[in-house]
């Protein structure tokens, strides 16, 4: 992946304004299949607070890291390989977590991978955020998404638009509550968990 996304440019904004919120008060943000870098370079950009890690599989680390060289703040680290099912994920526990587009990608076995490396890579009170499109109760958000998972399944049976309970019941394993649901433009939807703290802690 070493030409930029269109579709990128297009919701970084969107993106950012509710991360704004939602990683207000978090410090090191761990990004998953990062892909062309730049969520990585927009977000590090626009919340200085944060340190931004960057990481993808092998195969796109290469252009990831060219990417991230030539634009990258002061606040993004470089980008470490990390492929979700490869356990344990090469570095310390992170507050937050973040990935975008990447469910619907992998196979649902790795889907159940980067939940079991949240489980262990989130620290208490971590926020774990998730872009991308859903199902809600086997029903799509849009025509336009029932024929973007037709063309998924397609090119990689194991791929497709993941349902969204089935996605928060593995949350719940990894000992999360969601604590919302933004729809976004284009059919897309941001979710995010948090673990909940102990009464004393709040
Ligand atoms: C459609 S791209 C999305 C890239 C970027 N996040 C974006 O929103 O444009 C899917 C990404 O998922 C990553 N990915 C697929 N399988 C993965 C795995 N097993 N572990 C980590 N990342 C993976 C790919 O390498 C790729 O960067």
């Amino acid at each position: 992946m070493h030409s930029l996304s269109e579709a990128c440019e297009r919701n970084k904004g969107p993106i950012l304004r509710v991360l704004t919120e939602t990683f207000a008060q978090s410090r090191v943000v761990l990004e998953i299949g990062s892909g062309t870098g730049q969520h990585a370079v927009h977000f590090a950009t626009h919340l200085p607070h944060l340190t931004w890690q960057p990481s993808d599989t092998a195969e796109y680390l290469a252009g990831l890291r060219e990417h991230l060289a030539l634009s990258g703040p002061a606040n993004l680290r470089a980008a470490i390989e990390l492929d979700v099912r490869r356990q344990p994920w090469p570095l310390d526990p992170v507050d937050a977590l973040f990935t975008a587009n990447t469910l619907h990608i992998m196979g649902w076995s790795a889907v159940r991978d980067l939940f079991r490396g949240v489980a262990t890579g989130l620290s208490a009170s971590g926020t774990l955020c998730i872009y991308g499109p859903f199902r809600y109760g086997g029903r799509y958000t849009s025509p336009s998404n029932a024929e973007f998972d037709r063309f998924l399944q397609a090119r990689d049976p194991e791929s497709g638009i993941r349902d969204f309970a089935s996605v928060n019941a593995l949350a719940s394993e990894a000992g999360l509550e969601l604590e919302a649901d933004h729809s976004m433009p284009a059919n897309n939807q941001l979710l995010v968990w948090r673990r909940p703290q102990a009464a004393g802690q709040r």
